[in-house]
């Protein structure tokens, strides 16, 4: 996931109390069967997404309430969400299509118990395509150097290392640079 600067809220003031995430999730496992639909993910699910990235990311990287608020709302954001057949947010990604006409995917993120069932593959799949859309070409991303299975995912889809970004996250951790060019 990308480390993104801090974005001003549009609508929490400096005297709001601090929002908790949700102490509980519904975390029940999934059957294997299950069908998921893949769908634009847009502000309307800014608080579930909010939610689910919680989950998601657990070791102080998740992003703010105004970040998603900023990455939902901007015309440059092309993001996706997979659906489970009750309407819950299983997994999703966030892409920016930046100025220099690169595809920047910010972050993508699948709850835990429905893990292994190609989620990621088919989010990162529907935001290539949109870039592509876009007349994106090169796609590129930053994943942690210590997180195998995100390096698993985008190396089984076609990102390869370019370069190492020493400190790159907020807690000393190194990040790798990955891209990919679209054919
Ligand atoms: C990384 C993450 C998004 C993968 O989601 P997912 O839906 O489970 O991934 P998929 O089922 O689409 O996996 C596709 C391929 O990626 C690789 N992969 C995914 N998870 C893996 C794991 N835990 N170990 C090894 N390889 C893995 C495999 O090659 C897999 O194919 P396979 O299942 O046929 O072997 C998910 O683990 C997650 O949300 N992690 C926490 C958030 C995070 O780290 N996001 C990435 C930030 S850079």
């Amino acid at each position: 996931m990308a480390v993104l600067k801090k974005f001003r809220s549009r609508w929490l003031s400096q005297s709001d109390p601090p929002i908790e995430p949700e102490k509980k999730a519904k975390t029940a496992t999934p059957s294997w069967g299950m069908s998921y639909d893949i769908r634009p993910l847009t502000i309307s699910q800014l608080e579930e997404c909010w939610r689910l990235d919680q989950r998601c990311f657990i070791d102080g990287e998740a992003y703010s309430k105004e970040t998603f608020d900023y990455l939902l709302t901007a015309p440059e954001s092309v993001s996706f969400r997979a659906v489970t057949s009750g309407g819950v947010m299983a997994g999703f990604v966030i892409g920016l299509v930046e100025p220099d006409r690169t595809g920047h995917v910010t972050t993508v993120g699948v709850a835990p118990e429905h893990r292994r069932r190609n989620l990621a593959k088919r989010l990162m799949n529907e935001v290539e395509e949109a870039f592509r859309k876009r007349n994106v070409r090169l796609v590129r991303l930053e994943v942690r150097t210590l997180n195998t299975p995100a390096q698993k995912l985008y190396e089984s889809l076609g990102y390869t290392i370019s370069q190492t970004l020493p400190k790159y996250y907020s807690n000393g951790g190194d990040g790798l640079l990955m891209l990919k060019s679209l054919d």
